[in-house]
């Protein structure tokens, strides 16, 4: 079955990153030209996705404007020739079928992935979290929606991070059967390294199928007492129903500072606008160092 529907939660406190994140939500801060959440909408898009929830709280507006048409913009750019500009503001405009939610009470997101229970419906759908951003040939989403269609189980978007990464996010038991393709039998949130299965976890992407709102719905608060969306992801890892894959690309932490500036960096450097003078500048600067 084609997956279809993704859905990015978005409505975390940010805390990591205040004051940038007071009033903007850190899905919103750039990485060079773009805000982070679009890099992960164009993601979803690339991967055969054409309806997407974003889960939000504060700053709802600003994300809504973002992938909305700007009429006195487009306006002013039309009258000015700037065409280039304008084709850039309408495709934005134009990305998908984008919808928003509310999560009420910063609860977790386990219960951020509920608020999509009826948007999704019994299909299988995709989870890219707001913050986590990858970039690379193939989009992370589309690897993981292959495994979904191949194997007709949810599966999660895995990299080894090391011990002192693994205690903050979360560990996975995993059997290799392919390549940077594995079975999933148990999974912990936030680890002490003691109860660690592998260092393999889960970076910001995952496929799911609809029973884990069921799920979430019976699962009890968990690590930070918080709804964790690993606790319900966990039964259908022991249930045999979980898979995961190592995607290509390179994931960034938009939740904290220095993630936020390695993104910057090194989209930078790639960018055809600014690439070239942006690595003559940093030539001069290292030399600084
Ligand atoms: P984080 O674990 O980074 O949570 O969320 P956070 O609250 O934003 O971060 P800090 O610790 O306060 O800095 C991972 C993703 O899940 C979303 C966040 O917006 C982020 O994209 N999330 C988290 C929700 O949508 N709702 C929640 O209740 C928690």
């Amino acid at each position: 079955m084609k997956i279809k529907k993704a859905i990015i939660p978005a409505a975390g406190l940010g805390t990591r990153v205040l004051p940038a994140s007071k009033a903007l939500p850190k899905e919103m801060l750039p990485i060079v030209d773009k805000p982070a959440i679009q890099y992960i909408v164009e993601e979803a898009v690339n991967s055969g996705i054409t309806d997407i929830l974003i889960i939000t709280n504060r700053g709802k507006g600003v994300i809504e404007d973002h992938f909305d048409h700007s009429l006195e913009l487009e306006h002013m750019l039309r009258k000015k020739g700037n065409t280039e500009m304008l084709n850039t503001l309408i495709d934005t405009a134009n990305l998908a079928n984008i919808y928003y939610i509310r999560q009420r009470e910063t609860r977790g997101l386990g219960d951020a992935v509920l608020r999509a229970k009826e948007f999704v419906g019994d299909e299988p759908f995709a989870v890219l979290y707001g913050d986590d951003v990858i970039v690379g040939d193939v989009p992370a989403t589309k690897e993981l929606c292959e495994v979904y269609e191949k194997y007709g189980k949810s599966v999660v978007g895995v990299k080894t991070v090391p011990d002192e990464l693994l205690t903050k996010y979360c560990s996975l038991k995993v059997d290799k059967v392919g390549d940077n393709l594995f079975d999933v039998s148990d999974m912990i949130e936030k680890p002490k390294i003691t109860e660690k299965f592998s260092n393999y976890s889960v970076l910001g992407r995952c496929v799911l199928d609809s029973e884990i709102f069921g799920i979430l719905e019976k699962t009890p608060l968990g690590a930070g007492n918080e709804l964790q969306l690993t606790d319900a992801m966990k039964v259908l890892a022991r249930d045999g129903k979980m898979m995961a894959t190592e995607f290509s690309g390179k994931r960034y932490d938009m939740g904290n500072k220095l993630g936020i500036l390695k993104a910057n960096v090194e989209v930078a450097l790639e960018h055809k606008e600014i690439g070239e003078d942006f690595k003559t500048y940093l030539k001069e600067i290292v030399k600084e160092l």
